[in-house]
């Protein structure tokens, strides 16, 4: 919990005094509609205090209006009719929410992968984050040759270039003494506290059931969340071969050869070596049904199992991937695939009621020219759809604006679960005093319209063109900073925070009684006497 004695201080003070600080006003570059990487940048004389004044202050406990102030990037009051001398930086928010900027936990930024990199680095992704009101990301690590030390030295580089917080997981694609080893020093020393396993995806990032078992106890022993990628990969490639035998190559044979079943048997695969080493689970993307309903009987369990939706799960259906025309219908292509509708709106109702968790994007673009590698083999279209600048929007529109999910439900799902599930609640995710001043204010009574042509990812092509919605992102602060405001993004790259995630999140909570109860329910070994 990071609340700097810095901040406690200057608390005091205004309330002693009944007044905030004077600074001066911030001054950011203004880079017009859309962004440079090598000109835009933050003002070494930008103000570092802001005060946003009069809006619905909403956290996943409660609302209500409220005054926030802003001091070196960190929240040091909210409570009504703060007064602040004039050359304070003034944000108006009146009529409109002030909530804690959207953390998404699962992104692909320059993934190397399928034989190509996701279009979107640690700048555009960011970028294109920033503009729809995510303030945190944390991005999968993939080990070089299978050194997770060689993985986050390379992510570290390509995340140079970052301009808002960022975080790790890491993937782990064998299993050997120095994996083992490495995964203690990536808990340890660089601050990752979560490490995914592929059970799709043969003869590339796919692990046997073996290898599952050794990584969930080697979590466990480090306090890691365990994070599965959960379709069965062995039955993939026989449904792939299926379908090429067929004759169905086009983007169609991709949602095909791998059914809901197979995703759904994953996750129940998964969910049980878990539970047979009493650990706590996330599985990442969850498409189906099947998959969801394996999740709930888990949580009903009383097994610790946390469940991630994403945007294109939750608002696509699979329709778009036998679009006649090749470019379009690849664009869909992701893993697990869009499912057929109806599941869209089951994961929605998961979603509401606590079946689900929390929805990221498993953000990972490539372009047109990227994805007709498989024009004449589904199998060869790289995997992936974008999100990241989407999702607060069309998860606001969906579950909100539908009368699924309330305000405080919406923070809840966006930001603060990820930040607990993480490890870093109340620095993140919350709207309290002494947490990060990453801070969205969003007005209700706008709108919001989805085109390829100016969004801020790099991609081409948007799975979620032409949608329109209510509610906007008006303003997206990072650590103090306006990064986002008038359809302006002003970001410059390096000014990022790569953040730490502390191990034993408080999913470990309880599980060392669990075990001890395990151990005294055995019964004293049988003692036998040999037959002579
Ligand atoms: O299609 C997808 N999901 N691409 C990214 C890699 C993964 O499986 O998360
Ligand atoms: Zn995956
Ligand atoms: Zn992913």
């Amino acid at each position: 919990m990071a609340y700097s004695c810095t901040s406690l201080l200057l608390l005091s003070f205004l309330i002693l005094y009944g007044s905030l600080p004077l600074s001066q006003s911030n001054q950011f570059c203004d880079a017009g509609v859309g962004y440079t990487e090598s000109t835009c940048g933050f003002s070494s004389t930008s103000s570092s205090k802001l005060l946003i004044k009069g809006g619905t202050v909403v956290n996943a406990h409660n609302q209500e209006v409220a005054d926030v102030y802003v001091e070196d990037g960190i929240i040091v009051a909210v409570r009504p009719n703060i007064k602040v001398d004039e050359d304070v930086t003034l944000l108006d928010a009146t009529g409109k929410y002030v909530m804690p900027g959207g953390i998404d936990p699962h992104t692909h930024l320059a993934m190397e992968f399928m034989g190509t990199e996701t279009i979107d680095d640690f700048f555009s992704g960011q970028a294109a984050a920033l503009a729809g009101g995510t303030t945190m990301h944390i991005d999968f690590v993939i080990p070089v040759s299978g050194s997770l030390v060689a993985g986050f030295e390379a992510y570290k580089k390509k995340a140079k270039k970052s301009c808002m917080n960022y975080g790790f997981h890491m993937a782990i694609t064998k299993w050997d003494e120095s994996v083992s080893r490495e995964m203690e020093i990536m808990v340890k020393e660089k601050g990752i506290n979560s490490f995914k396993f592929f059970m799709a995806y043969k003869g590339s990032l796919m692990i046997s059931d073996e290898l599952l078992l050794q990584g969930l106890k080697r979590c466990k022993s480090l306090g890691a969340l365990a994070m599965v990628h959960a379709e069965n990969g062995d039955a993939v490639f026989e449904g792939q071969n299926r379908m090429i035998d067929l004759g169905i190559t086009g983007p169609e044979g991709h949602a095909l050869s791998r059914p809901p079943v197979l995703e759904g048997e994953a996750t129940s695969r998964a969910i049980r070596l878990a539970k047979f080493v009493n650990t706590p689970l996330y599985v990442v993307h969850v498409m189906s049904i099947d998959a969801m309903e394996e999740i709930s009987k888990a949580r009903k369990s009383g097994q610790k199992v946390v469940g991630e939706a994403v945007v294109s799960g939750l608002v696509l259906n699979d329709s778009g991937l036998w679009n006649p025309d090749f470019i379009t219908a690849a664009k869909y292509v992701m893993s697990p695939p869009i499912r057929e509708a109806g599941h869209d709106k089951a994961l929605q109702a998961a979603l509401s009621t606590g079946v689900l968790q929390l929805v990221g994007t498993d953000h990972c673009t490539f372009n047109s020219t990227q994805k007709a590698f498989g024009i004449d083999d589904f199998r060869k279209i790289p995997n992936g759809v974008n999100g990241i600048e989407e999702r607060m929007h069309l998860v606001w529109d969906t579950m909100v604006e539908s009368g699924q999910i309330s305000v405080t439900d919406f923070v809840r799902i966006t930001s603060t679960e990820c930040a607990r599930i993480f490890n870093i609640y109340p620095r993140k995710g919350a709207i309290l005093v002494g947490s990060d001043a990453d801070i969205i204010i969003f007005n209700p009574n706008s709108s919001f319209e989805i085109s390829a042509r100016t969004h801020h990812s790099r991609t081409d092509t948007n799975v979620y063109d032409g949608r329109k919605g209510k509610g906007k992102v008006e303003v997206t602060i990072v650590g103090g900073r306006v990064a986002w405001q008038d359809n302006e993004l002003k970001v410059a790259p390096g000014s990022g925070k790569y953040i730490e995630l502390p191990p034993f999140s408080y999913l470990f909570d309880g599980i060392d009684k669990a075990d001890a109860k395990y151990l005294s329910s055995l019964q004293a070994p049988v003692k036998r006497f040999s037959a002579s």
